[in-house]
């Protein structure tokens, strides 16, 4: 489960997130709703204690981010595309997050892969990959070590209305699966029927819903 409890971020005198308290249940999927610039990729870079906040507390699992934990430990997480090296191939890319955390081989690699709709064996190079392609890589990246807890910014970013679909249905068999999911758009319609709760942040605040 995810609880955020008034969490407030000020930077340089500016409030980019004010006094923000939601839960994410287990095994539900949550969506923060926003324009752009209404705090949301500040929030989840909170959450995945990538930032502190000035003020309030989040728990991920029942670990206190930034207290208990530097980062939850069952997590994983999207924040803006991740930089991959255009000259690798998706197995490559994959294969060097993997080494660096360590909890994923060769065989978790290959199967998000397939999860995500990516040819594993495929050669190639992820700089010749179209935006859904590259969307896809970054949710197989989140998902290889099998977190409990996914926290995706943007997920359907870009997609067109096949991709915006392929995200939806593997988003909902990872809930299946018993995963507690939060994602952020800025387009309501694109994850309305996938969330189980909707937020809505305007300028740092959320609004009442
Ligand atoms: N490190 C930072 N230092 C100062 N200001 C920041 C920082 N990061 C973000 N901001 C500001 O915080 C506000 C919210 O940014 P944020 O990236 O969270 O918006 P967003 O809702 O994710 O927007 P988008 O839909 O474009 O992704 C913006 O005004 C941004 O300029
Ligand atoms: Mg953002």
């Amino acid at each position: 489960m995810i609880k955020a409890e008034g969490i407030t971020k000020v930077i340089r005198k500016k409030t980019l997130v004010k006094d923000a308290t939601f839960s994410v249940e287990d095994g539900s999927i949550a969506g923060i709703v926003g324009r752009n610039g209404s705090g949301k990729t500040v929030l989840l870079k909170i959450i995945c204690g990538f930032m502190l906040p000035t003020e309030g507390a989040v728990e991920v699992n029942g670990e206190r981010v930034g207290k208990d934990v530097d980062f939850p430990s069952s997590l994983g997480a999207i924040i803006e595309t991740p930089g991959f090296l255009p000259w690798q191939t998706a197995e490559q890319c994959l294969m060097d997050f993997a080494k660096l955390g360590r909890k994923a081989g060769r065989t978790e690699v290959l199967r998000a892969l397939e999860l995500v709709g990516l040819e594993p064996g495929s050669k190639k190079h992820v700089g010749n990959y179209s935006l859904g392609m590259r969307q896809r890589l970054a949710i197989a990246q989140a998902v290889m070590e099998d977190p409990d807890v996914l926290v995706l910014d943007e997920p359907m970013n870009g997609l067109d209305i096949q991709g915006v679909e392929d995200v939806r249905k593997i988003l909902l068999q990872m809930k299946q699966a018993g995963k507690t999911i939060l994602i952020t758009s800025h387009n309501r319609e694109d994850i309305a029927v996938l969330c189980d709760q909707v937020y809505e942040m305007d300028a740092g605040s959320f609004l009442q819903n």
